[in-house]
């Protein structure tokens, strides 16, 4: 019988710090009721200084590792788009501080997408036997690249991680990773981007360069683009699975925005009671999103064993991926 991926630990960490909407700099000229009713978001958490994304990503990996019963995995892969540093990548450290020393260990990067990718690449490895058990982590510190006054994104992304155990398993078990659609287009990759730092724009020294390290965002195009390709993906997945919208019990899309997952439940034809949400706690965690929705959507009651869970994110890139699974039977560890 063919090897399948199957879910077996789930999860995360939040950076003990929340900031509320009324914690952010006046100087943004925004307020709790702006945010709230244009996003969703109440609070998010930012890691401390000198508190970096592989720290974040060590406590989710652990509580995954726990949840999952047993204590070792032969890769770590950590997606997120704030390494702690451009060289080396940051999953070999996360893989030994974890006691994985020896696992294979690389990095991804597709953004707010980057769960997904991870989730295809970790089901790559386990099918073709490359790996038994993967330990996929998604971690992000988006507060070293926000500008803080920037009221279009300051207000919008948090820091966090979230992470899942594959095991090798078979297609048909509760948790089996199936059908997964993944996607891109570069003529978008204005729309989201932090140029300082890379090949082409090397940051140096100089009042002009001043402000190149941080994110920018056409939040309005980016939020077209997130309904639209997110509901493609989402139905490219059903039909693929030789599933319908009325099969999904519960759609844990990306955290972008309130108004874009409610959004894309509508398009998709899922009501909005089977949408999961955590963003109003969380805010956008980027790579992290998916499993902390999971994480707390299992936490809180409404994912439960056995719901269709329809999965799908997009990021900058622009990127974008979605998945169906049978929810398994998981257990949570503090
Ligand atoms: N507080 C108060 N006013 C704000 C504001 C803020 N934080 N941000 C923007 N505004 C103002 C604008 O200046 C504009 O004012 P004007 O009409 O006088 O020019 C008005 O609100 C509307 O701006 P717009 O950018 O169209 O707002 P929006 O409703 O699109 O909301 C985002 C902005 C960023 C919240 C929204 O576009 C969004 O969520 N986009 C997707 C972001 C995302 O998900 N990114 C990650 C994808 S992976």
């Amino acid at each position: 019988m063919m090897r399948a991926a199957v879910l077996s630990g789930l999860g995360g960490w939040l950076p003990p710090r929340v900031v509320t909407n009324d914690d952010l700099p006046a100087e943004l000229d925004t307020s709790d009721h702006w945010i709230r009713s244009r996003t969703g978001i109440a609070c998010r958490h930012f890691a401390k200084p000198g508190s970096a994304t592989s720290d974040l990503a060590v406590e989710a990996g652990a509580r995954a590792l726990a949840s999952s019963g047993e204590p070792h995995a032969d890769a770590v892969v950590v997606a997120t788009t704030t390494p702690d540093r451009i060289c080396p990548a940051t999953a070999p450290e996360v893989a030994t501080r974890l006691g994985l020393a020896g696992a294979a260990a690389f990095d991804l990067n597709a953004v707010c997408t980057g769960f997904m990718y991870g989730l295809a690449c970790a089901a790559g490895m386990v099918a073709t036997g490359v790996a038994d058990r993967v330990l996929l982590i998604g971690a992000e510190t988006y507060s070293s690249i926000l500008d803080p006054l920037d009221r279009g994104t300051a207000p919008i992304f948090g820091d966090g991680a979230g992470a899942v155990v594959l095991r090798a398993g078979d297609p048909g078990e509760p948790g089996a990773i199936g059908h997964v659609d993944l996607g891109s287009d570069g003529s978008g990759a204005e729309l989201i981007r932090a140029d300082g730092g890379g090949s082409r724009q090397r940051l140096s020294e100089g009042p002009e360069r001043e402000g190149e390290q941080y994110l920018r965002m056409d939040g309005r195009e980016v939020f077209k683009h997130a309904v639209m390709r997110m509901t493609a993906s989402g139905r490219t997945v059903l039909e693929r699975a030789g599933r319908s919208a009325a099969d999904v019990d519960r759609l844990v899309a990306h955290q972008a925005n309130i108004r874009i997952v409610h959004q894309l439940a509508d398009e998709l034809r899922i009501g909005r009671d089977r949408v999961v949400t955590n963003i109003d706690r969380v805010g956008n965690t980027a790579a992290a999103s998916i499993p902390l929705a999971l994480l707390h959507g299992v936490a809180d009651g409404a994912v439960r064993p056995g719901q269709q869970t329809l999965l799908t994110a997009f990021g900058a890139g622009l990127t974008w991926g979605s998945t169906l699974l049978t929810w398994p039977d998981l257990v949570l560890c503090d």
